[in-house]
């Protein structure tokens, strides 16, 4: 839909040369003749991945050092080190996709309106130690691309809290935490000073006071969970939101409308991102705040 990012892409860029020559040495000179034209003056980063199937994970050694020698013949002075700071200081992303049979895509994209900021869209995360399951993964790759961030002394409400994973990396921030599930917690939340578990449905909770974040998991129908989004932005219980919309069925696309139009037009939600995070199955993150 024009105007918004696409909710089920990984990356998005405009291509600005394919390249099918096959000797690494060409190939890098022709990748950085490529990237240099295209990004003029202004400040660069790289990255470089490749498809995320057998065949393109088998080439990661040589996108590695095409990296290195791509970047080797680019003015240094114009290098921003991440493509998180490459955000803050309006650099171009540009990436090198290193396809099978021989091709390698260069593509670029301001690093503000790039879909993801990691390589090939796939934020790799080492599993915490401390985190019962893959949810807490969801969160923190939601948080990233996020302009601000729960931390300390924040109160969030989490529905669909168990068994605790999102609880857990709150608190871990030093957040204060409101988790709403029937559902039982894991032990090491059960008793913890920051965290109260309010053992009901989601849909018969309501805060005694607005929260600051509200954080919405639960494992139900995609457009009853966008009505209560809607409900707790329409009263103003909560400044930001982080959920992930389980999307089960085939045609995806219908619902994502409606959610959307619910999370909009009913709830008063503003900024709204759609995407389906590396992390992601058959759902969806949403992001959005509410105008102070
Ligand atoms: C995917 S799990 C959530 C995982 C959690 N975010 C974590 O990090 O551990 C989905 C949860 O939604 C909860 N759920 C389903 N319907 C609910 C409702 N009406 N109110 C509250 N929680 C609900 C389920 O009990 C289940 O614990």
């Amino acid at each position: 839909m024009a105007g918004q990012a696409p909710a089920f892409a990984r990356v998005g860029h405009q291509v600005v040369a394919t390249l099918t020559e096959t000797a690494p040495e060409v190939v890098a000179e022709a990748a950085a003749r490529a990237v240099l034209s295209a990004s003029g003056r202004t400040p660069w980063v790289l990255q470089v991945f490749t498809p995320d199937t057998p065949r393109g994970n088998a080439l990661a050694p040589f996108a590695e050092s095409l990296e290195a020698a791509v970047a080797a013949r680019l003015p240094a002075e114009r290098r921003v080190e991440d493509a998180q700071r490459a955000r803050e200081a309006g650099a171009v992303l540009f990436s090198l996709c290193v396809a099978p049979d021989g091709v390698t895509v260069v593509g670029a994209v301001t690093a503000r309106e790039a879909v993801s900021l990691a390589p090939g869209g796939r934020r790799r995360m080492r599993r915490a130690g401390d985190a019962p399951s893959r949810a807490a993964m969801k969160l923190e790759e939601a948080l990233d691309g996020l302009a601000f961030e729960p931390g300390r002394g924040d109160v969030c409400a989490d529905l669909g809290a168990a068994p605790g994973g999102w609880t857990q990396r709150l608190v871990s921030r030093g957040a204060k935490v409101v988790a709403v599930d029937p559902a039982r917690l894991m032990p090491e939340l059960t008793g913890h000073a920051r965290v109260k578990h309010v053992q009901e449905s989601a849909f018969s909770y309501a805060p005694d006071e607005p929260v600051d974040w509200l954080f919405c998991d639960m494992a139900w129908r995609p457009l009853e969970v966008a009505q209560l989004l809607a409900k707790w932005g329409r009263r103003g219980w909560a400044q930001h939101l982080v959920a992930n919309i389980k999307l089960p069925m085939k045609d995806k696309n219908p619902i994502l409308l409606r959610v959307r139009h619910t999370l909009t037009q009913e709830g008063g939600w503003e900024g709204l991102t759609v995407r389906q995070l590396y992390h992601d199955r058959d759902e969806v993150t949403v992001t959005a705040h509410k105008l102070k």
